[in-house]
């Protein structure tokens, strides 16, 4: 997989809250299991990291802007839950809406690592795997 260069229209490096490169190394370094974490994603929007149980990151990244009215919307570790302090609604850990107003789940994108152990993330135009249903952002 070769990233194409950042702005380029495919994918985006993920960049941490001082701009640098994310790689898994750094990031796996200070990020345990089940942690969920923002980095700048595709289009610069922010865009959760997910580590997994087995202390990998995720395949894919969460869109961190609320479908309501776009507020960031915090994970809630303790609810396990990512819960918006705008309006009240409420996403799963996977992003899949359970309450709203917000009429949809949080966007996905694909992550990948690239041959430098760069985070890259893709857009995600398949089946939205928590509904089985089109992607609404693609
Ligand atoms: Fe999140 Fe309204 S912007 S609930």
């Amino acid at each position: 997989f070769i990233p194409p260069s950042s702005g380029g229209g495919g994918g985006s490096v993920a960049k941490d809250a001082l701009g640098d490169d994310v790689t898994t190394k750094k990031w796996l370094s200070t990020h345990g299991a089940g942690a969920r974490e923002l980095v700048q994603g595709l289009k610069g929007d922010a865009t959760y990291l997910i580590v997994k149980e087995d202390k990998t990151i995720e395949k894919y990244g969460l869109n961190a802007v609320c479908t309501h009215l776009g507020c960031v919307v915090p994970w809630n570790a303790a609810e396990n839950k990512f819960m918006c302090p705008c309006h009240g609604s409420q996403y799963d850990a996977t992003g899949f809406k359970i309450r709203g107003p917000a009429p949809l789940s949080l966007a996905l994108a694909h992550v990948e690592v690239d041959e430098k152990d760069t985070v890259v993330f893709t857009p995600w135009t398949e089946t939205d795997f928590r509904d089985g249903g089109k992607p609404w952002w693609a």
